[in-house]
């Protein structure tokens, strides 16, 4: 098995790695700056320290397909950080380089197999968070509706394609600041979220898995929303929650 994941190196993705590290796949990971120590030793991982947005992009998963063969799992977690115009990053960064990826790896899926393609959206695709960007918010917006498109065209070719949307998670590199530095901010969470609790990186890593999994054979096309429920409440219940009326 051959996981292509791009965006693999910290947080989010490098949990992803990890997973499909430990099921023995070949994991062929795109990122700019170098994973730490311990994860550059991950069985089965080789790391391509490439800028998604360069002109290497199609050479890098060539060499990517040299190495681990034909895709199995396609999985997109990177966003732009970064100087400069946020909104033309975040459309290179997010949007071309996802669609120039995906097409000039869809000959080059494991014919016959069951294949899957993941995107990570965000609520903000669907809600505005205004401490965010537009471009942050219109790119997850556009990423929810690629999953649709491509899952109807690549569905033939036995790809499925699907988008996962968490809201706000702890991971790895923010953990400290909100379970020790801001507890209020866990308070919070706590207070508003359904399930009574904040999300972790491990919570979308599940879903992923799901999703690359046999187990999710016949779902393709959707956007899952990973956020413990908190967008099923309405403003009115919000407010009350929070104001305690
Ligand atoms: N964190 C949250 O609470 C949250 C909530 C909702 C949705 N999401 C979404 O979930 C995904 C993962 O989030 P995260 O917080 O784990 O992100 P993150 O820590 O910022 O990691 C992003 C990954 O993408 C890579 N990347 C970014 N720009 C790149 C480029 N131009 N070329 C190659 N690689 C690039 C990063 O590596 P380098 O920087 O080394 O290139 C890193 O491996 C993102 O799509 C994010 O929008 C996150």
């Amino acid at each position: 098995m051959h996981t292509v994941i791009i965006g693999g190196t910290r947080g989010l993705g490098r949990e992803v790695a990890r997973h499909f590290s430990a099921q023995g796949h070949k994991v062929s990971v795109i990122g700019r700056k170098a994973p730490a120590d311990a994860d550059s030793q991950l069985p089965g991982v080789r790391y391509w320290l490439r800028d998604v947005t360069s002109d290497q992009l199609t050479a890098t998963l060539d060499e990517a397909l040299a190495y681990g063969g034909p895709v199995n799992h396609l999985v997109f977690l990177q966003r732009f950080k970064g100087e400069g115009d946020q909104w033309a990053g975040e459309m290179a960064t997010s949007l071309n380089a996802t669609r120039l990826a995906v097409e000039h790896l869809t000959p080059r899926f494991a014919a016959g197999e069951d294949c899957s393609v993941v995107l990570v959206g965000s609520i903000v695709g669907r809600f505005v968070s205004e401490g965010q960007p537009v471009g942050y918010h219109v790119a997850k917006g556009a990423v929810a509706q690629m999953a649709k498109f491509y899952a109807v065209t690549l569905g033939r070719k036995g790809i499925r394609v699907n988008c996962v949307s968490p809201c706000t998670f702890v991971k790895e590199e923010n953990a400290e600041f909100y379970n020790s530095k801001s507890p209020a901010i866990q308070e919070l969470f706590k207070e508003t979220i359904p399930l009574g609790r904040m999300g972790t990186s491990g919570d979308s890593t599940g879903v992923i898995a799901f999703l690359c999994s046999p187990a999710a054979s016949f779902v393709t096309g959707q956007e899952i929303v990973v956020d413990g429920g908190v967008s099923l409440l309405s403003q009115e219940a919000l407010a009350r929650k929070l104001r305690q009326v």
